[in-house]
């Protein structure tokens, strides 16, 4: 070993560094001569098999050696790792959040009674939004100057505009066409393409012509079922709609209320109530907001399937008894989380969206 030997050495490596230009060729710089059984470690190794003068004079030179070394590389270190960003990783700086979505409570609640009564052996069937007047209304039995029909005021559709979107039916050039007031039309549409036993359910929206406020919207969703065998009574749909309100709303020992009502395509027709589950009725001196102070709340229309409609989907036997309903879903998802205004469903602000948790 002489100085000179060793100032040639650091030239080289000084030069070797120079030159690389990548990570990898560094880490094999590192790997070769910096790491602890490196060579330039080898090299202090071998000052211990020197005499004392010998040391005095290689020691401060060898470590002046390393330390330019380890500088060099250092610096180089630095200057590869800025110039490429892919290999640059900072272990230490926060992680992005990752943000979780949630769903609408609009599609919570139709999941759920999807749900029920999907495992009760109802088939999902989903039809068109864009209708005809005859399945909205005159094969549901109401006819064309029937008052009933001010019960579903609607949005006529120009033809012009409606059939180049896709309606290619020749049936339906000739009829006049809306948005569906409600989902009772897929009510036919099934009857006319199944027989009897039937069990189907049918989500989706509905459009009705009217302002809106805190209750109503002019769009809303609505989900609608039948049920056709030999022995369907009032008495199996009284079962199963209790069971499904009491699950949604969470509370098994609300009463449910069926009361007389009117809808054409429904004899007898039913109206059902829920117990109002905020004050039951029972603070008849306090003003209650959500039933005011009738004690129920309304919940659906439904009824047993008028025999007409028997005749408009074209059965050839009345030898069956059948159930439909038809609920809305904003009103069962205002009632499950208190929700006081129907607007702020259709508000896209995501403070309202977030909260709603799952079943
Ligand atoms: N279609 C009715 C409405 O929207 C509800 C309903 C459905 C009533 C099925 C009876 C039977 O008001």
């Amino acid at each position: 070993m002489n100085l000179n030997e060793i100032k040639a050495l650091k030239e080289r490596l000084a030069n070797e560094l120079k030159k690389i230009e990548n990570i990898c060729d560094l880490e094999q710089f590192r790997l070769k001569y910096l790491i602890r059984k490196g060579e330039i470690n080898d090299l202090l190794e071998d000052l211990k098999g020197l005499s004392l003068e010998e040391k005095r004079t290689f020691g401060p030179a060898l470590n002046d050696f390393k330390k330019t070394i380890v500088s060099l590389f250092e610096e180089k270190k630095k200057k590869i790792v800025l110039s490429c960003e892919e290999c640059f990783f900072d272990y230490t700086a926060p992680g992005k959040k990752q943000e979780i979505g949630s769903l609408h409570p609009i599609t919570l609640i139709t999941k759920k009674i999807l749900e029920v009564f999907n495992s009760f052996g109802f088939e999902i069937f989903e039809t068109n939004e864009v209708e005809s007047e005859y399945y909205n209304f005159d094969s549901l039995n109401i006819a064309k100057d029937h008052p009933a029909r001010d019960m579903w005021d609607t949005f006529w559709l120009d033809k012009k505009y409606v059939l180049p979107l896709g309606v290619k039916s020749e049936k339906y050039k000739a009829e006049n066409l809306l948005l569906r007031t409600h989902t009772s039309p897929a009510q036919m549409r099934y009857m006319e393409n199944h027989q009897s036993p039937i069990r189907m359910i049918t989500p989706g929206k509905s459009f009705r012509y009217e302002a809106t406020d805190a209750r109503h919207e002019f769009q809303l969703h609505q989900i609608e079922a039948l049920m056709i065998d030999k022995d369907i009574s009032i008495a199996n749909f009284k079962s199963i709609i209790t069971d499904l309100i009491r699950t949604i709303l969470e509370d098994k020992s609300l009463d449910v209320r069926f009361r007389p009502s009117y809808f054409p395509f429904v004899s007898p027709g039913l109206e059902i109530d829920v117990e109002c589950f905020k004050c039951h009725g029972k603070n008849k001196n306090k003003h209650c907001s959500l039933c005011s102070n009738s004690g129920y709340i309304e919940m659906m229309g439904a009824g047993m399937v008028h025999p007409n409609l028997y005749k408009s989907a074209k059965w050839d036997s009345y030898d069956y008894q059948g159930f439909a309903f038809g609920l809305g879903v904003e009103r069962f998802a205002m009632l499950r989380y208190q929700i006081p205004d129907i607007r702020i469903f259709n508000s896209g602000d995501l403070r309202f969206v977030k909260q709603f948790k799952r079943f």
